[in-house]
């Protein structure tokens, strides 16, 4: 035989000098929950070592992860019914729970890229991303202006990348605009660009009580069945000026982050939702799975498959690693 390719296989440092995909810290943003009240940590139930914070608990477990490495976070907030309207008015109001935390972690931990969600779903009364009508329709165009207003005030608090999550149509161009009118053209818009209508997301609406008061996600967020299509959404959110263009989620959706990879010149971010993390986590305390191990090889994968930016709930596990 002259190919063997067990030669290159046949010691630790061989393997690691032939090593095609190498995982960083840099490469992560981590996920994080603020809800609330005071010197309140709470686990989600279905992500174990996943917790929902306080703000001022918050503050603390900020610095904690910044001494791991953890260079970027992505926010979202947990808010109670009665902050929760039609309108999600909540969203954009000065004092709001999540503007003062933008705002605290950005002046306490200024080297920390802070990514905001400009969604309705977590201040939203329906548990829609957009505007819902009388006859239950859930509205593109009047959700914009919502949008806009939420962007603009994440920015205005400290955010350095906002994440537009609704997969509706027209809201990198819109979010754009409103960014750059306001004097905030160095804001970054990470492009939820490929998002699928998923049962993947269960634990995170679990996390926020976020999930929709009625139907479901299928007429904004993709049929799972669909990659033609994550092109075209992609090339529009390129064309409306998007920094990044993200696919979600990752792991069955491995053959997307790779076209999308292969097809424009940006980072392109995967999102490791909180059902593949609660998979791999139930399955290690169950003693069916290594859970590091499991960790290190999904991680790799996605980062194998184009991925750059990868948003994990195990970012600090594997920092801690
Ligand atoms: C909603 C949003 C969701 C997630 C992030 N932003 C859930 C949804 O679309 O219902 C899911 C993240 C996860 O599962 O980890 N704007």
């Amino acid at each position: 035989m002259l190919r063997r390719p067990r030669r290159n296989r046949q010691s630790a440092a061989i393997r690691s000098m032939v090593e095609e995909t190498t995982l960083s810290v840099n490469d992560f943003i981590y996920p994080m929950f603020v809800m609330e009240g005071q010197n309140l940590t709470t686990e989600v139930k279905s992500m174990p070592g996943i917790f929902r914070y306080s703000l001022d608990k918050l503050l603390e477990e900020m610095a904690v992860v910044q001494d791991l490495g953890i260079r970027s976070i992505a926010l979202f907030p947990q808010l109670g019914e009665d902050k929760k309207d039609k309108t999600a008015s909540e969203s954009y109001r000065q004092g709001s729970l999540y503007l003062e935390a933008i705002n605290k972690i950005k002046n306490q931990f200024p080297d920390i890229a802070i990514m905001s969600d400009v969604a309705m779903d977590p201040y939203s009364a329906d548990g829609h991303d957009g505007y819902v009508d009388e006859k239950g329709n859930i509205l593109n165009d009047e959700t914009l202006p919502i949008l806009a207003k939420m962007a603009v005030a994440q920015a205005q608090a400290g955010a350095d990348i906002v994440g537009p999550s609704d997969m509706m149509d027209g809201r990198i161009e819109f979010l754009r605009d409103a960014l750059d009118i306001e004097g905030f053209s160095n804001v970054s818009i990470m492009a939820y660009s490929a998002k699928y209508a998923s049962a993947f997301y269960g634990p995170f609406r679990d996390a926020l009580d976020s999930a929709p008061k009625f139907g479901d996600k299928k007429t904004y967020q993709m049929n799972p069945a669909n990659s033609r299509e994550a092109l075209l959404e992609a090339e529009l959110d390129f064309n409306e000026g998007a920094d990044f263009l993200m696919v979600k989620p990752a792991l069955a959706y491995l053959d997307i982050i790779k076209l999308l990879n292969d097809n424009f010149d940006l980072p392109i971010a995967a999102y490791n939702v909180s059902g593949e993390y609660a998979m791999v986590k139930a399955a290690a305390q169950n003693g069916w799975l290594d859970g590091t191990k499991t960790m290190v090889e999904s991680l790799t994968s996605i980062k194998r498959a184009g991925a750059k930016v990868i948003l994990t709930y195990f970012a600090k596990e594997y920092a801690q690693l």
